[in-house]
């Protein structure tokens, strides 16, 4: 019996906490309780085939199509060949999808050639899945420390031997035969996101200070369509599944113009459309019509939509509601290869944290919960096995990595303002957004450098978040600048077009 760490608890976390806890000692970490995390908040649900007229294949076709050219095919056909056992293991955790009869109720989201999205509770998925996990974890796990946050990874003679933490009674260390990293992404590098206060990136930053490598991390996904309002809730692409349109100041659809899939377009496609059409019209959000759809399936369908519209006062049965695209998944993070494992012998990193390659430069919608899923299933099953000497790197094994980016550890003697978490968000909008340009991302450099972090001996849950969030800020927009072209998430305004020379990915390490 080994000694697993989980930390996260988001469904990555918990479906990891809750195989490991059928054959080891399982100490699962959190830094809010149990049940806060980004998967809570998820609406459109879990892309998976589970109906004789849809195929493995075609799902694969999708998330390759979706990813704009940089899927590693591998880590797409375990996602999409692994997905149906996954659902049936969530089935037997307590997870009631909705249903039509007897057989699953499927949606439609963009990019996908089948309705193949599981959904539950209408649009409540995320809250549905993470508290039937939450159940099974509080009762299978050996411990579970909340309010507990990860400061770093401890590494020892090249393999990791635990996590040094923070809570209420100060920093202790935790030892552990393998980790398993499942903390989620990293929205709150942008002024405006989809995604709750916990998602800081600790994880990706806490390995990268522990020397692993990640990958992609220029690669972020702007949802189209979060709420124009303070906190900009997510407003489900099941919405334009079921049928809803974009429209403009003027009332027209737009999104016809732009791409033949028009509303159902990917979603890096979409949300351009969606700020062009804004900055057309004077910065004025888009607006989602609805309507057709009546009041009544609106709310059974989408209810936790419904709520959120009726508290700001809109009743989208009757009128379009104001919409604008925000920070919603990062492609990039901890590489990873097809069982979770990172550079780090004993690190395994699943779920957003990781990059295992299947979302490629624009993630295909609903695939998030389900590589969480399929990669903490995985890594469960590799955990004692003998570490590969090509993990994660086996990926770019027959095409070597477009950069190879060492980021050093700027001086901090020299720079005197504390990092300001607004400042710092607001920087991200507006320079290593939507839209990119050398001069934009150059000087969103100069200011990061400007910033250090708060004095690690007097650090709060929020100086050790503020401080991780000014590391990843600068792998972003390093890596934004190394890439001088435009694809899936990533998308240059002085370069913008697609070099196929350039589908390989870019790795960073810490430089020593
Ligand atoms: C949504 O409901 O639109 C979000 C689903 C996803 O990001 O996969």
């Amino acid at each position: 019996m080994a000694k697993i760490v989980v930390i996260g608890s988001g469904v990555a976390g918990l479906i990891a906490a809750a195989e490991a806890s059928r054959h080891h000692e399982v100490i699962l970490v959190t830094k809010a309780n149990l049940a806060e995390s980004n998967t809570h908040y998820a609406q459109g649900g879990i892309a998976a085939v589970v109906s004789t007229d849809d195929t493995i294949a075609e799902h694969v076709a999708d998330t390759m199509f979706a990813g704009a050219g940089m899927c590693w095919e591998p880590a797409v056909e375990v996602l999409c060949a692994e997905g149906p056992g996954r659902i049936n293991d969530l089935v037997n955790f307590g997870v009631e999808f909705d249903r039509t009869g007897a057989d699953f109720a499927m949606g439609l989201e963009a990019a996908h050639s089948h309705a193949r999205i599981l959904h539950a509770g209408g649009d409540a998925t995320g809250a549905v899945t993470s508290n039937a996990l939450v159940e099974t974890v509080r009762r299978t796990a050996t411990e579970i420390r909340e309010y507990t946050f990860v400061a770093d990874i401890v590494v020892d003679n090249n393999h990791v031997t635990g996590v040094q933490v923070l809570d209420a009674d100060g920093m202790q260390f935790i030892a552990a035969d393998a980790v398993i990293l499942a903390s989620g992404g990293a929205g709150q590098l942008y002024r405006h996101t989809t995604n709750p206060a916990v998602t800081t990136g600790d994880g990706v930053a806490a390995a990268f200070r522990a020397g692993a490598e990640l990958a992609d991390v220029e690669f972020y996904q702007f949802h189209p369509t979060a709420l124009a309002v303070p906190g900009s809730f997510l407003i489900s692409e099941a919405v334009r599944g079921e049928g809803a349109v974009l429209i403009d100041a003027n009332g027209e659809r737009f999104m016809q113009k732009i791409h033949p899939l028009a509303e159902l377009a990917p979603r890096d496609v979409v949300a351009r459309g969606i700020q062009r059409t804004m900055i057309e019209q004077g910065g004025q959000p888009v607006l989602l019509d609805a309507t057709a759809l009546g009041s009544d399936f609106l709310a059974q369908r989408f209810p936790s939509i419904t709520k959120a519209c009726r508290s700001y006062g809109l009743n989208w049965g009757r009128d379009p509601i104001p919409v604008t695209p925000a920070a919603h998944y990062w492609m990039g993070g901890i590489a990873t290869d097809t069982f979770g494992r990172t550079s780090i012998p004993g690190l395994y990193a699943v779920g957003e944290v990781a990059c295992t390659g299947a979302h490629g430069a624009n993630r295909l919608a609903s695939n998030s919960l389900l590589e969480s899923i399929v990669f903490a299933h995985r890594a469960v099953r590799a955990l004692g096995e003998q570490w590969p000497e090509d993990a994660p790197s086996v990926r770019w094994a027959n095409a070597a990595p477009l950069a190879e980016l060492e980021l050093l550890e700027p001086d901090h003697t020299t720079t005197a303002q504390v990092v300001d978490r607004v400042e710092l968000q607001t920087l991200m909008w507006d320079n290593v957004g939507l839209a990119r340009t050398k001069s934009e991302l150059e000087s969103a450099l100069t200011q990061l450098h400007s910033w250090r972090p708060a004095d690690p001996a007097h650090r709060l849950f929020p100086d050790w978040e503020d401080a991780n969030l000014l590391l990843l800020a600068r792998t972003v927009t390093e890596a934004a600048l190394a890439r001088e072209e435009s694809r899936g998430g990533h998308y240059r305004l002085d370069f913008p077009d697609t070099d196929p020379a350039k589908a390989r990915p870019i790795t960073l390490v810490r430089k020593a």
